[in-house]
C-alpha cells in the first residue's frame, strides 16, 4: 500500500504537476456550470491540490475535503473544511453539495460502487461530479496502473467508456474529455 499518511509533504510540494494546463482549464469549465457560492466536496482530496486549482478558477466556492489520510489533509488551506473519511462512507447529509471532485483518487478506492452511491447521495439533484484519472489502455496509464497494483493499491482504473457506462448505471450522465493517457469526466446526477 502507498503510505499516503506519510506522504503529505511530497504531494503538497509536487502534487500540482500531475495536472496539466488543459486539465486545469477543463476543471474551470466544469466549475463554471455550478451556482454562485457552490458547495463543493473534494473526495480523496489528499493535500487539497484540486481545491487549490478550483479556487484559481473561482474564488467564491465553499470547499470541503474528505480523505482517510489525516497526514495528507493537514496541508489543505485553512478555509477548506477537512474531514477524515473514506469515499465509501462520507459523513454528510443527503443532497448537501452542488459539486464533487475526484482527482486521481477513484482508482485508490477499495469499493468504487459504494463510493459512487455515497457521492450520488450527497450530491443535490442535478449536482455535478468531476473525475480526473488515467486510462489503463494507454501506455503510460498501464504503467501507472501496474506500478500501483505492485505497491498493493486496489488499482481500480477504468477505460473512459467503461467509467461512463458505470456512471450511467448509477444514474449519472457523463461526458468524457481525453488528454492522451489522462482523461476527465463531467457527470450530472439526475433529479
Ligand atoms: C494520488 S492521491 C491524490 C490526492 C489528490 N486528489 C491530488 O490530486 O493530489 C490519492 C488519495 O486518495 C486517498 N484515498 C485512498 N483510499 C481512499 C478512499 N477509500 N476514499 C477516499 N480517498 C482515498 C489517499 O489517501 C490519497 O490522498
Amino acid at each position: 500500500m502507498i503510505p499516503f499518511n506519510k506522504l503529505g509533504w511530497a504531494f503538497h510540494r509536487f502534487g500540482k504537476r500531475i495536472y496539466p494546463q488543459e486539465v486545469r482549464q477543463n476543471l474551470c469549465y466544469f466549475l463554471d456550470t455550478l451556482p454562485p457560492e457552490a458547495k463543493v466536496l473534494d473526495v480523496g482530496a489528499g493535500t487539497g491540490v484540486l481545491c487549490e486549482l478550483s479556487l484559481a478558477c473561482r474564488d467564491d466556492l465553499v470547499l470541503s475535503a474528505a480523505d482517510p489520510a489525516e497526514g495528507m489533509l493537514q496541508y489543505c488551506r485553512e478555509s477548506v473544511h477537512t474531514v477524515v473519511a473514506p469515499a465509501e462512507t462520507l459523513p454528510f447529509d443527503n443532497n448537501s453539495f452542488d459539486g464533487v471532485l475526484m482527482g486521481e483518487a477513484l482508482h485508490h478506492f477499495r469499493n468504487v460502487d459504494a463510493a459512487l452511491l455515497e457521492i450520488k447521495r450527497i450530491l443535490k439533484p442535478n449536482g455535478m461530479l468531476f473525475i480526473y484519472d488515467f486510462n489503463p489502455k494507454k501506455f503510460k496509464g498501464a504503467f501507472i496502473a501496474k506500478s500501483e497494483i505492485l505497491l498493493g493499491e486496489p488499482g481500480n482504473f477504468f477505460v473512459p467508456s467503461e467509467l461512463a457506462e458505470k456512471l450511467s448505471s448509477f444514474g449519472f450522465q457523463a461526458t468524457i474529455q481525453q488528454y492522451g493517457y489522462r482523461y476527465t469526466v463531467h457527470a450530472k446526477k439526475g433529479k
